[in-house]
């Protein structure tokens, strides 16, 4: 089967992001919301990204139009029912999957293939709130914030999944225009495996007094070449997710590596989350200028 139709579930940063690769990838794509305002709010920041690789001429006003052209939006699961690739990206609650995909197992039809863009969820999991012969048609594909500059997808197989649908999903991140990486099933996969701890030892740097929020950022930065130092990046992730992630990690290994530091769980009760909600380890009053919060 030619995967030629796209379903995404969820239109907040990731599931509008991935939405976004798909159809500029020329796929025809749809998007489930829970409400329109939903989908208009992650329609309009589609909007804005086009809007941006038009100026830079990464794109033309044409494909600017087929992009656009190519998605559309619904609220019903109806509606994915021809599908033949279902990415899920909803909130990261695993009884909130397992009813989605127990829900969609029913709707599409059998050749569709089940996707989830989970951090930390084990797929697994989920997979098994599916029929038997979807589990065997049931991977991860982890993105990258922002998606469509992010190069990298992990596309992720667990023991039952089938071979050639691993090797199709594999050929799936090559037609997004993504770099695909081959990860198990494995909470945090690659990627979130060796980031988290670096993120949470970066606090404890802080909390030990080791140095100042923005030294740190900029020994990262102006030292190993990083794009953004852990404090700039955690804030841009977001710091509820960051300790959401960390906890199932410290669960799942129980190693103390993966344990949320004081600090970031006394910040995310505080709703100190980062850019999101204007404050994290810097304060984004100035957006352009952001200054660093006095936390220590
Ligand atoms: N769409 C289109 N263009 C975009 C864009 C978007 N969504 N976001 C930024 N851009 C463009 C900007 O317009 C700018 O264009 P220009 O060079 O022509 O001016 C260009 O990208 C660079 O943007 P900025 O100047 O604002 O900032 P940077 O140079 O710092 O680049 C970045 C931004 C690509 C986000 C870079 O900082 C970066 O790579 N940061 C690291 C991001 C990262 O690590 N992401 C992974 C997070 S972990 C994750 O997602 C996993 C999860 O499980 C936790």
């Amino acid at each position: 089967m030619e995967i030629k139709k796209v379903g995404v579930l969820g239109c907040g940063l990731m599931g509008s992001g991935i939405a976004q690769t798909a159809a500029s990838a020329g796929f025809e794509t749809i998007v489930r919301e829970v409400s329109d305002d939903l989908i208009n709010k992650g329609f309009a920041g589609i909007e804005k990204s086009l809007a941006k690789f038009a100026e830079k001429g990464a794109i033309t006003a044409e494909q600017q139009k087929a992009t656009r052209d190519r998605l559309s939006g619904t609220t019903s699961f109806d509606d994915m029912a021809d599908c033949d690739i279902i990415i899920e990206a909803i909130i990261e609650n695993i009884e909130q999957k397992r009813s989605t995909y127990e829900q969609l197992d029913r709707i599409c039809k059998p050749e569709t293939i089940f996707a989830s863009n989970t951090s930390s969820i084990s797929i697994t999991e989920m997979m098994t709130a599916t029929s038997p012969q979807r589990q065997q048609r049931f991977v991860g594909l982890h993105f990258f914030n922002p998606v469509p500059l992010m190069k990298l997808v992990e596309v992720v197989r667990t023991i039952l999944t089938d071979e050639q649908i691993y090797e199709q999903a594999i050929e799936f991140g090559k037609k997004l225009g993504k770099v695909p990486v081959r990860a198990g099933d494995r909470t945090g996969f690659i990627v979130n495996r060796l980031l988290v701890p670096y993120m949470l030892d970066a606090i404890r740097t802080l909390e030990e007094g080791v140095g100042s929020i923005v030294d740190i950022d900029t020994s990262m930065k102006l030292g190993l070449g990083y794009p953004m130092g852990p404090f700039t990046l955690g804030d841009f992730v977001g710091l509820d997710t960051t300790y959401y992630i960390a906890e199932i990690m410290f669960n799942e290994f129980r190693e103390k590596r993966f344990a949320p530091p004081p600090l970031l769980k006394r910040m995310v009760m505080a709703g100190l989350y980062g850019r999101k909600s204007g404050r994290g380890f810097y304060d984004y009053a100035d957006p352009k200028n952001p200054t660093p919060m006095k936390l220590v």
